[in-house]
């Protein structure tokens, strides 16, 4: 099986300590074979933070991919930066491509952009794909020789979490379209600090397994701990193992188990390895 870690939204600015160091060790001690970072290193894209987010992403043994968040550009009160080249100082730590892809022998990765500077909808937070980039992504998996696992990450979530008021990637059903037209076997996103396992796709269409991470390491909690996710996969399983921050260090909480079959991926249940702590939540996003 291939291991994956899946984190997201370190937001450093704004970190545990602790929790990241408790990382760091797991991910020294525990084999995996590649790291997906999906979004929000930072609180607002200042430079210490970005140093900060640096240093933690070197440290973490193995090939990683990383994409930016909407923390990950500056904020209102420097238009400039903000409206003319919101992604500039990200770029200078990690790198000019910010849809980056991935290719090996058993996966191959894609990435969106989903994060705007700017537009014409009132929450300038929420996540935005074109259909540029959708049909990108397509062109993408697609291509010759595509038979790899396909996995694709962006920021913002697919799903909300019941009873949470806030909106999920837009436009929803274009995105899910993408996934029927590329067979898209797993999806990665953050940005609600909220735990999230499911399937999701068209109706009477393809399904794919949506793993949505909490917050790794920031203090910005939404009422669960710190936690991550631990990726097993092969062309017909995929495992999902949840890791929580409690009393210290990271434990597993959760195995969720998906199967593939000729509709895409069914979920196969779960079990709960361990109470989960809950925290009121602090701050909103
Ligand atoms: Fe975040
Ligand atoms: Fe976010």
């Amino acid at each position: 099986m291939t291991r994956l870690l899946h984190l997201s939204d370190p937001h450093f600015g704004a970190v545990n300590t602790a929790a990241a160091e408790a990382f760091l060790s797991h991910a020294r001690s525990h084999a995996h074979d590649f790291t997906v970072l999906s979004g929000d290193l930072t609180m607002r894209a200042r430079r210490t933070e970005l140093e900060a987010a640096y240093n933690f992403v070197s440290t973490i043994p193995g090939p990683l991919l990383l994409i930016p968040g909407n923390h990950d550009i500056p904020a209102t009160n420097q238009p400039f930066d903000r409206f003319f080249r919101p992604f500039r100082r990200y770029s200078r730590w990690f790198g000019a491509d910010l849809e980056p892809v991935h290719r090996t022998e058993d996966f191959h990765l894609v990435s969106l952009n989903s994060t705007r500077a700017f537009g014409f909808h009132a929450d300038w937070s929420e996540g935005i794909l074109s259909k540029e980039q959708l049909a990108r992504c397509v062109s993408l998996f697609n291509q010759p020789g595509g038979e790899a696992f396909r996995i694709l990450t962006l920021h913002h979530p697919l799903l909300a979490p019941p009873g949470y008021n806030r909106a999920v990637v837009k436009p929803l059903p274009d995105l899910l379209q993408a996934v029927d037209d590329a067979k898209v076997d797993l999806i990665l996103c953050g940005h609600f600090h909220r735990s999230q396992l499911a399937t999701a796709g068209v109706l009477e269409g393809w399904k794919c397994v949506v793993s949505q991470a909490p917050t790794v390491c920031s203090t910005r909690l939404q009422g669960e701990p710190q936690g991550f996710h631990e990726i097993r996969f092969t062309a017909a399983v995929v495992e999902i193992t949840v890791w929580r921050f409690i009393d210290g260090s990271f434990i597993p909480t959760s195995t969720s188990r998906f199967e593939r079959d000729e509709d895409g991926w069914k979920d196969c249940g779960d079990f709960v390895t361990d109470e989960i702590a809950v925290i009121p939540p602090e701050e909103t996003e």
